[in-house]
């Protein structure tokens, strides 16, 4: 029976807790090379006491951005300056991490902020997206991509085991791949994206082939004493979720086989047609399975993040981590505020830097 204070060990890490800042987009960068921004950012949600802070979704390739303002590890200006933000997470007492994807058919998009939408074609900053298939994904991002060729599946993977083997180097801890929320990999399981009549679509083997090859290769160059995580979309709430489920699971069993070393559980996102019910932990029974069946630790994000919540989903074994992303955006020392809440005897000791622990602590 796990509590959010326990530590946490996986190969040769060890987290401090059980509580994650999960990767979120700053959408900061130019031409995917962290600055300033990122410098700040990390290592403040790092300060705040949580064990492990994932950098955002960063792009294995130019054309694998969401936006013109993501992170990228595709050349060495970029990963010197993430081996800054890996030592500066670390220093602050978390384990660093990553997540490296490729945004497929989502990609070349305005920041959240100014549309969320597709730029426009005419766009001098917009590109040419890819995707299993020549398939909109619709609504906001109705751009066709060009479906890819077996030479840009070769690429892509490519590009993922580059991006891997360069945040080995930048000193991350911890790699996340994102193989979630509508984007490529995501966009070549899903049947909303997938019309393939090659051997990457059809069947689950063939839907699940892209994610299987990727991992096992970028397996290849990651420590095998580092983890290996990978966010998948394991329910899209569409309609066929039984199945989805399903299929997830046994994916999870064949990344088991591969290497992998925790699954974090997400949202597929891969039609605007879901009918997603928005509300406490809506992710967390998914992730639950999959951590019974396939047999390997879990985390999950989406609103896993009141005291009551974060206690039952640990003690029950539901989840191995918490993931609070709104939470650390609008508290970054949120670790703090739920040791107070837990009642925990010096909260400020047992989650911040001692700086800030002293004070907190002594004169309340
Ligand atoms: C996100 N999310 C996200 N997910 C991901 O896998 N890669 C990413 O880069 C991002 N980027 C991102 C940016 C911002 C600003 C937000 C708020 C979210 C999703 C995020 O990791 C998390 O799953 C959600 O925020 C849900 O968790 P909470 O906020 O309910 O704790």
């Amino acid at each position: 029976m796990a509590n959010a204070f326990d530590t946490f060990t996986l190969k040769d890490i060890t987290l401090r807790n059980r509580i994650v800042v999960p990767p979120m987009c700053q959408y900061q960068a130019v031409d995917g090379v962290p600055n300033q921004w990122h410098e700040i950012h990390y290592p403040s949600m790092a300060r705040g006491g949580a064990g492990l802070v994932i950098v955002e979704a960063t792009a294995v390739s130019p054309e694998g951005r969401i936006s013109p303002g993501c992170t990228g590890l595709w050349n060495e200006t970029q990963a010197g300056k993430m081996a800054g933000i890996a030592a500066g997470i670390k220093r602050a007492g978390a384990v660093p991490g990553i997540q490296i994807g490729h945004a497929g058919r989502k990609a070349s998009a305005n920041v959240p902020w100014q549309g969320d939408d597709h730029m426009a074609e005419d766009d001098p900053r917009a590109w040419q997206t890819i995707s299993p298939s020549a398939v909109p994904f619709g609504a906001n991002l109705p751009r066709v991509p060009r479906e890819m060729t077996l030479e840009d599946i070769k690429r892509v993977q490519d590009d993922f085991v580059g991006a891997a083997r360069r945040a080995r180097d930048a000193g991350f801890e911890w790699l996340e791949l994102h193989f979630a929320h509508g984007y490529l990999a995501q966009s070549f399981l899903s049947v909303h994206a997938n019309r393939r009549t090659d051997g990457y679509g059809g069947d689950l083997a063939g839907r699940g082939r892209f994610m299987r090859e990727t991992l096992a290769a970028v397996r290849e160059v990651w420590p095998e004493r580092l983890p290996l995580a990978v966010r998948l979309g394991v329910i899209e709430f569409d309609g066929r979720d039984e199945e989805t489920v399903a299929d997830a699971v046994s994916l999870t069993r064949d990344f088991k086989s591969l290497g992998l070393d925790l699954l974090d559980a997400s949202l597929g996102f891969t039609t605007p047609e879901a009918n997603i019910p928005w509300g406490p932990a809506l992710v967390v029974p998914y992730a639950a399975r999959i951590r019974k069946e396939a047999g390997i630790p879990v985390s999950a994000a989406w609103n896993v993040d009141t005291p009551e919540i974060i206690r039952d989903v640990l003690a029950d074994e539901r989840l191995d981590l918490v993931m609070l992303g709104h939470r650390h955006l609008s508290n970054p020392h949120y670790p703090y505020t739920l040791a107070k809440a837990y009642g925990i005897e010096n909260p400020g000791w047992k989650t911040l830097p001692e700086s800030y622990a002293h004070w907190l602590d002594r004169y309340k």
